[in-house]
């Protein structure tokens, strides 16, 4: 581990944002998971049609692949956006005001971001869950050529429960279960009754909030999930995500970080796992779930350099679109440090795929992209549809080519990677940085946040002299520029080449000019350098980064343009119109989305409750809004307590 050294030290610069703040540990997780799926033959229409694969490089296929795209379209016309419910166990602890806050907000502005960015074909009726067959039963009948072939033949008496990473799936949401004592005779007696099952849900999370054992043994774990439940054409139903408790008191915490990592928690329990790789399937074709899908093939393999990659087509075509290589063997690369005995990992390779929402290790929230390969990874699994332009621009390693990132060529200095302890501009340009490297990184070294006030958006990080002589200016429009220039009438000797912070204004795509204190605007040409008048050294103009991506903004408009809740929108959207919502305010949609409400009474009283909301949040502000909250929080006691009648333990006895 000879990176471990250097890790350390990034912990002690960053007492506040420890490096390793967003460490995973779903793969560990999900490993000791046993997912449960439809028991065979309940869905025999449903059944895979496996075909050749076909190799997305071939040019034979190409006219196939054109009319597989263009019916793609057509057939997911039928799909919309996932309604993933969330589900707060009754065991669940109770937390205080802020912590409850807290988690909902971030909890309810991670799905909506989720549900906006996939669609699926939707559960017809309601989400009912499987029992597993291996618990609830002593005996399955083995003899094919019998009625009950497959079938329960004797019940477990010490049956309880199905649980989820620890959480007691209700009995409300479970199918039923029952016995048939004979091989011949198709009468069953019921162990337990089928569910109600949960109502307009595509997938059910419970959310628990405990300092589990995880929790206390890493304490840069926020929360981790697994999924548990799966349809039959594998697509997973029901997953659970562990919060840690302490995390959500904890100031150095924001609530980006929670979107962040509940985002990224709920990519890998919807599909993106390694667990799931092999089941992926092309469902383009298909016109009815199940049908006319086949598989990708082997999807994941070694490159020339040995590490695994994940090949599926569209994953492909994306990196090859991201780093303008026409490649036909560019997969994308998996991280090879915390990849599993079978070397794959769920996570991408952070040298290739830094700032990716799905990169092993989270960065500042402001920093991570849901970028476009891993939008394509999720429309290769089959199941859902994705909509790749709401990707958001990745930028690191953009056009640069199919070797970039690779442990041989990121010694060369590059506008992305930097090659010794210097200081310099984060690739974003939003902050200053510092030439480090971390325990993925494979001892290539990029520039990440300084420790202290790198953020050039931050008017408060303006030190009062400190910035004069070098002309720094802070503020929502300033960037980081590499630089050493020095104010003539400074008898100082000439100042080292660093990131400092200059305003910038878009004058066209990558064309822009810049002030520095007390200087007029000037066009700073990209790529080139700059010097200005009453300053001696020079201003470095980066190409393809600023000016270039629309959507790139520093946290401070972005947290503006949260803030100007727009009525209309609000009220108006309909609760599948789950776009419009995510553009309009993080609270907007809480209450009829943040639990499972059974009855279409409680969902009607739940959307009424979240209408009120806005117009309390418009008119008299936080205070009622609070109201609101407590007034949600008894909508779901009542709920909570019908379900803890049904939790009494039931006896798993036979009735005849
Ligand atoms: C399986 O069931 C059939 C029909 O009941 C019976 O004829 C056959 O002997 C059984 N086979 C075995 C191996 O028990
Ligand atoms: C994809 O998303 C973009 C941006 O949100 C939207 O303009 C476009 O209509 C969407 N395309 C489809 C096919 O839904
Ligand atoms: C992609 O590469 C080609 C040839 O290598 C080059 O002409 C083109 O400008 C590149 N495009 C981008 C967007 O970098
Ligand atoms: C990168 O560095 C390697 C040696 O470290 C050298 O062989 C190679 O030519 C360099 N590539 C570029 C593009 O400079
Ligand atoms: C960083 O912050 C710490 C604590 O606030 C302070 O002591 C230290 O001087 C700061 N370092 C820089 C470079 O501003
Ligand atoms: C020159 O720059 C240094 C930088 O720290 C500053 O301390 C000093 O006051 C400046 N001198 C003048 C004359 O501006
Ligand atoms: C600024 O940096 C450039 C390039 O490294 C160098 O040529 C120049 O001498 C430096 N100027 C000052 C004033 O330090
Ligand atoms: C709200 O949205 C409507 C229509 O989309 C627009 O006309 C209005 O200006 C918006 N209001 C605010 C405060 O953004
Ligand atoms: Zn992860």
């Amino acid at each position: 581990m000879p990176f471990a050294p250097c890790v350390c030290i990034g912990i002690f610069l960053l007492p506040w944002f420890p490096c390793t703040w967003g460490k995973c540990i779903f793969d560990q997780v999900q490993r000791s998971i046993k997912v449960v799926s439809p028991p065979t033959g309940q869905y025999a229409s449903a059944h895979w049609s496996l075909r050749e694969t076909v190799s997305a490089e071939n040019p034979a296929s190409r006219s196939f692949k054109h009319k597989r795209e263009q019916r793609h379209v057509e057939s997911m016309a039928d799909s919309q956006p996932i309604r993933i419910k969330t589900w707060i166990p009754s065991e669940s602890p109770v937390l205080t005001e802020s912590e409850r806050e807290r988690l909902m907000s971030a909890v309810n502005d991670a799905v909506n971001k989720v549900s906006n960015l996939l669609s699926v074909r939707r559960v017809t009726h309601s989400l009912l869950l499987n029992r597993d067959i291996n618990k609830y039963c002593k005996f399955i009948w083995r003899n094919s050529s019998t009625v009950n072939h497959k079938k329960c033949g004797r019940a477990n008496e010490n049956y309880r429960f199905e649980s989820c990473l620890g959480v007691i799936i209700p009995d409300e949401h479970l199918n039923g279960c029952a016995v048939y004592p004979h091989p011949e005779y198709p009468v069953p007696s019921v162990l337990r009754p089928k569910g109600m099952g949960v109502s307009e849900t595509d997938f059910l999370l419970y959310v628990f909030t405990h300092n589990t054992d995880k929790c206390r043994a890493e304490s840069s774990i926020l929360a981790y999930a697994a999924h548990c439940q799966t349809d039959s054409e594998g697509r997973p139903l029901a997953g659970t995500m562990i919060i840690c408790r302490e995390t959500l008191s904890m100031e150095r915490y924001t609530h980006e970080h929670f979107v962040q990592t509940v985002i990224h928690e709920l990519f890998h329990v919807l599909g993106f796992s390694k667990d799931h790789f092999s089941r992926w399937k092309d469902c383009s074709l298909s016109y009815q779930a199940g049908i006319d899908c086949w598989s990708h093939g082997q999807v994941t393999s070694t490159d020339d350099m040995g590490q695994f990659r994940l090949y599926s087509p569209f994953v492909i075509r994306e990196m090859q679109k991201h780093l303008n290589s026409t490649h036909t063997d560019l997969g994308a690369p998996l991280e090879n440090k915390d990849a599993g005995s079978d070397g794959l990992s769920s996570h991408w390779e952070a040298r290739v795929l830094q700032g990716s929402i799905m990169a092993a290790l989270l960065v500042e929230p402001s920093l991570i992209r849901i970028d476009p390969i891993t939008l394509a990874a999720l429309q290769d699994t089959g199941w859902y549809s994705v909509n790749l332009s709401r990707a958001q621009s990745l930028v690191w390693g953009e056009g640069e080519g199919r070797q970039f990132g690779s442990v041989s060529t990121c010694h060369n200095s590059s506008t992305f990677f930097c090659t010794d302890s210097g200081l310099g501009c984060h690739y974003l340009h939003f902050h200053k940085g510092e030439c480090l490297t971390d325990q993925y990184l494979d001892g290539c070294h990029i520039f990440k946040p300084l420790a202290n006030a790198s953020e050039c958006w931050k008017e408060e990080n303006e030190r009062s002299g400190m910035d004069e002589w070098n002309g720094e200016i802070y503020g929502s429009d300033s960037r980081c520029f590499i630089s050493n220039i020095t104010r003539l009438n400074n008898a100082t000797a000439s100042t080292p080449v660093a990131g400092h912070c200059y305003r910038h204004r878009c004058t066209g795509i990558n064309k822009y000019q810049i002030q520095v204190m007390d200087s007029d605007w000037l066009d700073c040409q990209a790529g080139k350098s700059i010097e200005v008048s009453g300053y001696q050294g020079f201003i470095f103009c980066p190409d393809n980064r600023i000016c270039k991506y629309s959507d790139l903004l520093p946290p401070t408009s972005r947290q503006k343009a949260n803030e100007l809740l727009n009525a209309s929108t609000y009220i108006e959207s309909s609760d599948d119109d789950v776009m419009e919502k995510d553009r309009s305010t993080p609270h907007s949609s809480f209450m009829s989305r943040s639990f499972v409400t059974v009855s279409k009474a409680k969902v009607t009283v739940a959307a009424v409750l979240s209408i009120m909301a806005a117009y309390s949040l418009l008119s008299t502000g936080m205070h009622v809004y609070r109201k609101c909250l407590s007034v949600r929080v008894r909508v779901h006691a009542a709920n909570e307590l019908s379900y803890r009648q049904q939790m009494a333990p039931i006896q798993c006895i036979s009735r005849k």
